[in-house]
C-alpha cells in the first residue's frame, strides 16, 4: 500500500503506469507489459482514446458482435452489440430469426421530450414567486437565445418551462421544470447549458424584482442539471403472431408456451425480485446497442429502472397477452439517445456501428434499441419457461472455460464437438480436456 499521490494527472502516461505498477501490483514489469499490449499501434487512434478521459493507462476491450436478421418495421437490420456476456448476441440473433419468419418487429416512437431542472430555495410568499415567474418566463427564453439558436433552426429547442412548488416535499424547495426537444442529439450539453443560463437569469432577475422583500430576493440556486428520468421520451416495440405459430420448443405446445410467457410476465409484475432479473435480461440487449452506438448506458439504465417503478412498485418492462388467438409481446421504455454529438463522430467503431444501422436518426435508434431489449427478453424468458437457460448459457460459456484452460484450436474443436451431445459443466469440460491431453 502507498500514501496519496500529488499531481497524478500531470504525469505522462508512462509515469502514471510506472507509479501504479510499482505501488499497487506485485509484478510491476508484467503489469507494464500487459497494459502496453492493449495499446493500439496506430498512434493517432491511441491518442484519440487516451483523450476521451483523464489518466488513461490503456484500453479496455469488450467484444463487438453482430446480431443479424432483425426485421424492424419491414426493414432488415444487422445490430451491433458491445457486450462481454457470452450468450447475449446468440440469444438476440435467435429471437431475430424466429420473428423474421413471423412478420418481424414493429416499433414506434411515442414521444421525445427531454427534461432538465433548476433546483432552488425560495424563502417567501409562493404567490409572489408565481407572479415573478410569469414575468421571468420570456426573459429566460430570450437570455438562452444564443444557446438555442441552432437547435431551433433544426426544429428543436425549449418546449416548456414551468415553476414547480415542491415545498410539501422539502421546505422552501422549488424547481424550474424545463422540457426540451433535442432532435438527433441526446442533448445533455444543450440542456445543461440552457439550465445554467436559466439559473443565472433567475438569480439576476430576482434581485431586481421590486415586489420581493430582501429575503425573497435572495433565491438560492442549488443546482441546474438535466434529468435522466424521461418518461415522455418513450418508444414501443412489439411482436405478435397467431398462437399456433409459436412453435418454439419441441416439448412445449404453442398454446402452453404462450400461456407460460404470459405467466412469466405476470410474475415479473408482482415480484420485484423476479422483475429486476427480468429487466436485467432486457438491459442485456439495450445496453449492448447503446454502448456500441456510443450512447450513455448509465443514463439509459437509470431512466429505464425509474420507469419500471413508475406505478409505485418495480415491475416488468415487457408485457404479453393473447387476444383472439393472437399472441403479442411488447415493451414500452424511455430512451434518451443521440446519433449526433458525443462520441458519434469521434469513436471510429461508434461511427461504424451507426453506419451498419443505416445512419439512423435518434428516433430510429430508439426503435432499434427497444427491439434489441424486447428480443433479448423474449429469448431469455422463452428459454426459462421451456428448457431453462443453463443449457444454452453453458454451451456459450464453454469457449470461456476452454480459453481459461489454454486449449489449442484443435483441442477446442474436438471438445466443442463432444459437448454438442453432452451437458456442459465446468468439471466435465476440465475432465474431457485432461483426457484429451493425456491421449495426445
Ligand atoms: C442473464 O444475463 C439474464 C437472465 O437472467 C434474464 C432473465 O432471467 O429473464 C437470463
Amino acid at each position: 500500500m502507498t500514501g496519496p499521490v500529488e499531481g497524478f494527472s500531470k504525469l505522462t502516461k508512462t509515469e502514471k503506469i510506472a507509479w501504479l505498477a510499482n505501488h499497487y501490483t506485485a509484478h510491476p514489469d508484467e503489469t507494464k507489459k500487459l497494459l502496453e499490449r492493449y495499446w493500439n499501434s496506430d498512434i493517432q487512434l491511441q491518442q484519440l482514446h487516451d483523450e476521451f478521459i483523464e489518466n488513461t493507462i490503456t484500453n479496455y476491450y469488450l467484444p463487438l458482435g453482430i446480431a443479424p436478421n432483425f426485421l424492424i418495421n419491414d426493414q432488415l437490420h444487422a445490430i451491433p452489440m458491445a457486450i462481454e456476456e457470452s450468450s447475449v448476441v446468440a440469444a438476440a440473433s435467435k429471437a431475430a430469426k424466429f420473428w423474421l419468419a413471423r412478420g418481424g418487429f414493429k416499433a414506434k416512437v411515442l414521444s421525445t421530450e427531454k427534461i432538465g431542472q433548476v433546483h432552488f430555495m425560495f424563502h417567501g410568499d409562493p404567490q409572489k414567486l408565481q407572479a415573478f415567474f410569469d414575468t421571468l418566463h420570456p426573459i429566460l427564453i430570450k437570455d438562452a437565445a444564443a444557446i438555442t439558436k441552432n437547435m431551433e433552426k433544426r426544429g428543436g429547442g425549449i418546449t416548456k418551462i414551468t415553476l414547480r412548488d415542491c415545498t410539501d416535499d422539502l421546505p422552501n424547495y422549488y424547481q424550474l421544470h424545463c422540457c426540451f426537444e433535442t432532435l438527433d442529439a441526446m442533448g445533455a450539453n444543450f440542456i445543461n447549458s440552457c439550465l445554467e443560463q436559466f439559473a443565472s437569469t433567475l438569480k439576476r432577475e430576482s434581485q431586481q424584482h421590486a415586489p420581493f422583500t430582501e429575503t425573497e430576493k435572495a433565491i438560492e440556486v442549488v443546482m441546474s442539471i438535466l434529468s435522466n428520468y424521461v418518461p415522455n421520451c418513450l418508444v414501443r416495440a412489439e411482436v405478435s403472431c397467431p398462437v399456433d405459430q409459436l412453435s418454439l420448443s419441441k416439448t412445449v405446445a404453442p398454446q402452453v408456451f404462450a400461456e407460460k410467457m404470459i405467466r412469466a410476465v405476470q410474475i415479473a409484475n408482482v415480484s420485484p425480485y423476479r422483475a429486476v432479473t427480468h429487466n436485467k435480461g432486457i438491459m442485456n440487449g439495450i445496453d449492448a446497442v447503446v454502448l456500441a452506438t456510443g450512447n450513455d448506458f448509465r443514463a439509459v439504465e437509470a431512466g429505464v429502472h425509474a420507469y419500471a417503478s413508475k406505478d409505485g412498485q418495480y415491475s416488468s418492462l415487457t408485457h404479453a397477452q393473447i387476444v383472439d388467438g393472437i399472441f403479442s409481446f411488447w415493451i414500452e421504455i424511455p430512451l434518451a439517445l443521440g446519433t449526433v454529438g458525443g462520441l458519434t463522430k469521434l469513436h471510429p467503431l461508434v461511427k461504424l456501428a451507426l453506419e451498419i444501422l443505416g445512419k439512423p436518426s435518434a428516433k430510429e435508434l430508439m426503435q432499434i434499441v427497444a427491439v434489441a431489449g424486447l428480443a433479448q427478453n423474449f429469448a431469455a424468458v422463452s428459454s426459462l419457461v421451456t428448457t431453462g437457460i443453463q443449457e444454452g448459457h453453458m454451451k456459450m460459456h464453454l469457449m470461456n472455460i476452454l480459453n481459461q484452460l489454454g486449449a489449442t484450436g484443435e483441442q477446442k474443436k474436438k471438445i466443442i464437438a463432444h459437448f454438442k451431445t453432452n451437458t456442459v459443466t465446468h468439471s466435465a469440460v476440465v475432465a474431457v480436456f485432461e483426457q484429451l491431453k493425456n491421449n495426445e
